[in-house]
């Protein structure tokens, strides 16, 4: 994905764009590039690498350049070059555009509008949307010109997006038009933050909240034009619509680093605070009833499903995978955990009673909207469990719970995956106590719960011991993460944690897998990290260390307080407090994410940047 950022407005718009792209730089960081109208013309900065790069590129701010458009990539069509980097000018020079997306039938209109002698200088699929609305913007004649009030600019860009296949977020300038700002929307968001007499377009609120908290969030196959004369909205088909003025509703403040040295450090320090807010005013603990107001209408419905099918991918697929044990444990009903991007092309069996569940931080994954268009063809029920207010899997979903944790900015997802489990678990305690759990049984689960957030201060106050496990450990370039029953998708994701920020070969495995193959791995000094807190399997998984033991590995064994037994069995012990095993995960979890985040700190890595990743991915 990549970040786009636009305004409009009486300040000086280059520091705005570049303030703007530095919120949105988690989104995508191998090139970025502002554009800015002057007098008639259109200046366009670009580079490749990071927006540090652009701004030492940049004059002094001009006050009367109050128009201009910015972008900060994650490259799909074409290298990080310059010459890739956006915003891309159409052949005539009039039109830039940025864009956020994929249009898959770029090669079809580039040919042709080569064969129109427009000229391409990028690989880009977005140079094509630029020529395009510039082709249409200087050939009107004898087409349906534009009708009164509309002007052609516009007329263009309306005209061109209903040539485009694929996705986009992008806004759009011309150089006729100084006073004038097209933004447009499908499949990739983009919200208008409305200021006092200004206007800022991006892909997120982060780079709106500094100004205004007003908002209007597009829906698909929108497009919004502003001036200073005010705005419009309307389908790219011309019927014009009216958008509901939105609150935005996080601060300033949650998206500054506050001290912290990144934001994966502060949103991991973050947890005890955010899955208060998760669990906030959800737990009923006088009645021993669970509330979730998003999802009310639909108790009866998913009471009397037969299945559940929960979709998410990378962190969120691990979350469901918990879920998944979390509704067959304490629900009774038949789970399964799907990799978004798998379920989407099958042909999945959706029968009457099958509730979708989508998992998702950013509400934006292409794979699990794509997965979720296809459940509900298919007549299912689809839920969402999703962390951005308004995101397009928010939207498109029939009904859903918030995370509630505000916003995720390093890529690495942490508070995002603990709040995922705290709600999966949620719902499936209510669900059980409308089917089988004894009232006494879900009141003992939400009692715990509520217990979680002041546990997980106790995993924190370790921090400082963890980074020395990870500088006894972290030059090693093989790991093993091994866990059973609730905690074998923590390994899971612990592997994945250490793998995306310190670029260490690591595997999660069920622990008892181990000796059906990947055994063979384990070398003299091989870090191999166990879940091994107390749960029905804790004897089991005692077995699986002493069989690592045996051929040389290093054991960093994640145990529960106070079990002495198990320090004889670790090279380096790291415990958490007490929990039912079902809600282990939301604690266990927690070491290994401070674990990944030493390495990649003590490796020399961009730990909230990592190479060639993005926060969200809205490519297939
Ligand atoms: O925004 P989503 O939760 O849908 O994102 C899904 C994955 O792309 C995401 O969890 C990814 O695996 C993270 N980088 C993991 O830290």
């Amino acid at each position: 994905m990549c970040g786009i950022v636009a305004y409009l407005g009486k300040k000086a718009a280059q520091p705005i764009l570049i303030e703007g792209l530095k919120r949105l730089e988690y989104r995508g960081y191998d090139s970025a590039g502002v554009g800015l109208i002057q007098g008639g013309d259109i200046k366009i900065i670009k580079s490749s690498g990071r927006i540090s790069v652009l701004e030492e590129m940049l004059d002094e701010p001009n006050s009367g350049d109050v128009l201009g458009i910015g972008h900060t990539r994650w490259a799909t069509h074409g290298e990080p070059n310059t010459a890739n980097a956006h915003p891309h000018l159409d052949y005539t020079g009039k039109i830039a555009v940025v864009h956020n997306g994929i249009i898959e039938n770029y090669n079809t209109l580039k040919t042709w509008l080569i064969s129109k002698d427009c000229k391409f200088k990028s690989d880009t699929d977005t140079e094509v949307i630029a020529n395009l609305i510039g082709y249409l913007y200087s050939n009107t004649e004898g087409k349906d010109s534009p009708s009164d009030g509309q002007n052609r600019f516009e007329w263009a860009v309306q005209h061109a997006l209903n040539e485009l296949v694929g996705t986009y977020g992008l806004a759009v300038v011309c150089a006729d038009f100084p006073d004038m700002l097209i933004g447009a929307k499908k499949g990739s968001p983009l919200i208008l933050g409305l200021g006092d007499n200004e206007f800022v377009i991006a892909s997120d609120a982060s780079a709106i909240v500094e100004h205004t908290t007003q908002a209007i969030y597009l829906a698909d196959n929108e497009m919004v034009t502003a001036s200073s004369k005010g705005f419009h909205t309307k389908t790219i088909d011309n019927i014009e619509i009216h958008k509901e003025l939105k609150q935005i509703e996080f601060s300033l403040d949650a998206i500054e680093l506050n001290g912290f040295s990144h934001y994966m450090l502060k949103e991991i320090c973050e947890q005890p605070k955010a899955l208060k807010m998760c669990l906030g005013g959800r737990l009923d603990l006088r009645d021993g009833r669970i509330v979730l107001g998003g999802i009310g209408k639909y108790w009866r419905e998913i009471t009397r499903a037969k299945r559940v099918v929960i979709n998410a991918c990378g962190t969120a697929w691990h979350a469901g995978l918990i879920g998944e044990f979390l509704l067959e444990q304490l629900a009774r009903i038949n789970t399964e955990t799907e990799y978004a991007s798998e379920f989407r092309y099958r042909n999945p069996v959706i029968e009457d009673g099958t509730i979708v569940i989508a998992v998702s931080q950013s509400g934006e994954t292409a794979d699990t909207l794509a997965a979720i268009e296809q459940a509900r063809e298919r007549g299912a029920t689809v839920l969402g469990i999703v962390n951005v207010v308004g995101s397009s899997i928010a939207r498109s979903t029939d009904a859903g719970v918030y995370l509630r944790v505000g916003p995720e900015i390093g890529v690495a997802s942490t508070k995002a995956f603990t709040a995922q489990v705290a709600v999966l678990a949620m719902l499936a305690i209510e669900l059980g106590r409308r089917r089988h759990l004894s009232n006494e049984s879900a009141r003992f689960y939400i009692e715990e719960l509520s217990k979680i957030p002041e546990k997980i201060e106790k995993v924190l106050a370790q921090s400082e011991d963890i980074k020395k496990i990870a500088e006894a450990t972290c030059q090693r370039e093989n790991w093993l993460f091994l866990g059973r029953g609730f905690n074998y998708p923590v390994a899971l994701e612990g592997a994945l944690k250490l793998k995306e920020i310190s670029y260490i070969h690591a595997e999660g495995l069920p622990a008892a897998e181990m000796k059906h193959g990947p055994i063979a791995l384990i070398t003299d000094g091989m870090p191999a990290v166990f879940i091994a807190t107390r749960c029905s399997q804790y004897e089991k998984i005692i077995g699986n260390i002493e069989e690592v033991r045996a051929r040389g590995g290093k054991t960093i064994v994640v145990a529960s307080e106070g079990d002495e037994d198990i320090k004889k069995y670790a090279d380096h012990l790291i415990t958490v407090p007490q929990v039912p095993e079902e809600l282990q995960p939301m604690l266990t979890v927690i070491p290994l994410q401070i674990l990944a985040y030493h390495a990649a700190v003590l490796r020399g890595h961009d730990v909230d940047k990592p190479r060639n990743l993005a926060k969200s991915v809205t490519v297939e």
